[in-house]
């Protein structure tokens, strides 16, 4: 095989009470790289598409040719491939877009190299794709993008990375407005420090919320989507978020709360129909802001990354 299409998956990271340590995978949107081999030693990024020219072409600069650099260092090789990226949603969008490219990228050249790691080892280079995106190595959107599911992060010192079961019939609404919010700004404004009395309150979500999934205990779930610690910070960022949460709750919603760093929002819900009716009202309110939205309904995306051809 000398050339590669792959898709990786869009996630929600945080889930609300699991800052930096929860994250899941959902359908659509999600990027695509096409690799293919050549025969001179190197990376060459032959194409970007949908960043409006943002994202450089350098290839030491590029967060998917510096993850897939750090793959071939691993393996001793220096197989040189041409590389296109499609993406397929806007930077600073809170949908882990930088995670999803570099998860597509180290996917696909694992793949064209005959696998020589397995597919969870390929996550410590997917992370470093982070470290340049955002200037933070932090594993919730590559963790789920890579592994599809609800992932947890246990540890970063040492990487400890596990999947959890979800209700089969838990759907996700992600609303997108059309605002930018820069993830390293976003982490530049939060507090360093958190009082005991939230620490304990986020606690119990964080158990809460993992034994609601568990248990297909949506009252659990509902009660456990609750983030007082980031939330209260970052919600600032996003036009009209009290009417826009609310208006997710009042029609069903189980939580709702900010995608990543934002400015998506997302809501967890029973059934799918939910989910739908959820996006419709939160399209609406951010629209009576004068904010214009794009939705995503799915399941939890259980697969990752694929191969389209
Ligand atoms: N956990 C990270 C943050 C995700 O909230 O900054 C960034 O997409």
């Amino acid at each position: 095989m000398d050339s590669i299409r792959v898709f990786a998956p869009a996630t929600v990271a945080n889930v609300a009470c699991g800052f930096d340590i929860f994250g899941f995978a959902v359908d659509a949107p999600g990027d695509e790289v096409i690799l293919r081999k050549k025969n001179t030693p190197g990376l060459q990024i032959t194409k970007i598409a949908g960043d409006g020219g943002r994202l450089p072409l350098d290839a030491n600069k590029n967060a998917v040719t510096v993850v897939m650099l750090k793959f071939l260092e691993q393996i001793g090789s220096d197989q040189g491939f041409e590389i296109e990226l499609t993406k397929n949603m806007p930077l600073g969008s809170g949908m882990g877009s930088s995670a999803a490219s570099a998860v597509a990228g180290v996917f696909a050249i694992n793949e064209l190299m005959g696998k020589p790691l397995a597919q969870r080892d390929l996550l410590r280079f997917a992370m470093e794709g982070e470290r340049i995106a955002c200037g933070a190595a932090h594993a919730d959107n590559v963790g789920p993008s890579l592994l599809g599911g609800f992932v947890v992060v246990r540890s970063y010192s040492p990487l400890d990375v596990f999947k959890i079961n979800t209700p089969a019939s838990l759907f996700a609404t992600l609303v997108h407005p059309d605002i930018e919010v820069n993830t390293k700004d976003a982490r530049y404004i939060l507090r360093n420090e958190v009082s005991l009395k939230n620490a304990i309150t986020q606690m119990g979500n964080v158990a809460g919320l993992i034994a609601g999934l568990l248990q297909s205990d949506f009252d659990l779930i509902s009660r456990s989507l609750v983030d007082v610690i980031i939330e209260p910070v970052r919600s600032i960022l996003i036009p009209e978020f009290d009417t826009v949460k609310h208006a997710a709750l009042d029609n069903g919603a189980l939580g709702c709360s900010i995608s990543g760093a934002g400015p998506s929002m997302f809501a967890l819900s029973r059934d799918m129909d939910t989910a739908h009716r959820v996006g419709a009202a939160m399209r609406t309110a951010f629209a009576g802001a004068g904010v214009s939205s794009h939705l995503y309904v799915s399941g939890i995306n259980q697969e990752g990354p694929r191969i389209l051809s």
